[in-house]
């Protein structure tokens, strides 16, 4: 006998049977999400052939340049989940607004917020890059949900997950139960389990960082990253370096195999003096999965989950992975030695 068969969609289920007064609304919201992460998965594998590669000419609220499928990814998200009725608003790293669910659908108890698609200068060569998500319950009394619902600290998320469009299209959740991670078979259109309650390792030998950044970075930074390039006892050889620049690709990665992931604060950069990733889309939803399997998330002197946010495209520092690693960075950044870290 291999392991046994579950689909997502009974996973799901049967993680909402354990809480007696579930309603069933926030299981349909889940499929209908994963419905999107089919038909993205689909036109990421059919990009190249089909004249979707390249950039709209558009920019977006970060500043940043809009890839045709990136504006795809947000469009079909959009369409999948507007409505179903389990949702009071939504926002998307690629709108300004607070995005309201047309006045013709019902409006629900819960709000999504998403990063379409992360890693999107990846995308033309071909390279892993991801959708990450956070699902909270709306605070806000109206109709409609507001800002506010969007905006909550990330101690109050109800899930938070990530599709991989890999070398195979994952689908990694947590609704505060561990994390679960389900492999998309492409033949029957399913996402069926493949990683039950993936636990980061307490310690890694791996860590993430765009180094070329290194003059803008604090001394607390710099050291703790000169540090890890020096031999580690307990392997005998220095950490290795491994930087996809997709998060979600980078995160997984973390996850699975442990190590540090970091996009420090570039203070001495005044584009990116809070760091590039922004707390709502990508911070929050990285630091529950993390922490759900055992890991760590801080900006270096601050949970990343207990930050009270004040915009909708807010950016922080984040550092992610194994519990051990992130506490020695902690230790650089506050001016401890490196000899206390070990
Ligand atoms: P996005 O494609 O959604 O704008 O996000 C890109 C982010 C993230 O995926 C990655 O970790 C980081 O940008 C890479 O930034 P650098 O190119 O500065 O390393
Ligand atoms: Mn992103
Ligand atoms: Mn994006």
């Amino acid at each position: 006998m291999t392991a046994k068969l579950v689909t997502v969609q009974r996973h799901i289920m049967e993680q909402q049977e354990k809480y007696p007064e579930a309603t069933g609304a926030f299981t349909h919201l889940l499929q209908d999400l994963l419905l999107a992460a089919k038909i993205i998965t689909r036109e990421v594998r059919r990009a190249g052939l089909q004249n979707i590669l390249g950039l709209t000419g558009q920019t977006n609220i970060q500043g940043e340049q809009v890839a045709k499928l990136d504006e795809f990814a947000n469009d079909t998200i959009r369409r999948a989940m507007d409505h179903g009725g389990h949702l009071c608003c939504m926002a998307s790293e690629e709108n300004v607004d607070v995005i309201p669910i047309p006045e013709r659908y019902p409006k629900g108890r819960y709000v999504l917020l998403f990063d379409p698609l992360d890693g999107s200068s990846n995308i033309d060569a071909n390279v892993t890059i991801g959708t990450i998500f956070s699902v909270y319950r709306r605070v806000s009394k109206g109709t409609d949900g507001t800002v506010e619902d969007c905006t909550q600290p990330g101690t109050k998320q109800v899930a938070a997950g990530y599709i991989l469009y890999g070398s195979s299209t994952m689908f990694v959740y947590t609704t505060g139960n561990g994390v679960h991670g389900f492999t998309l078979d492409p033949t029957i259109g399913e996402f069926l389990l493949s990683h039950e309650n993936i636990r980061c390792p307490r310690k890694g030998k791996i860590y993430s960082v765009n180094e070329s950044n290194y003059t803008h970075w604090d001394d607390g930074t710099r050291r703790f990253i000169d540090y890890l390039k020096e031999t580690n006892p307990e392997t005998d050889r220095p950490y290795s370096l491994r930087y996809v620049g997709s998060l979600v690709a980078d995160l997984h990665r973390t996850l699975v195999y442990g190590g540090v992931f970091l996009y420090p604060a570039d203070r001495r950069n005044p584009r990116k003096p809070k760091g590039k990733l922004r707390l709502m889309y990508e911070a929050n939803p990285a630091a529950m999965i993390m922490e759900q399997a055992g890991g760590r998330a801080s900006t270096g002197t601050e949970r990343i989950l207990a930050i009270v946010p004040e915009e909708l495209h807010q950016r922080v520092p984040l550092i992610v992975g194994s519990q051990d690693d992130v506490e020695l960075y902690e230790k650089f950044v506050s001016g401890g030695k490196a000899e206390e870290g070990r």
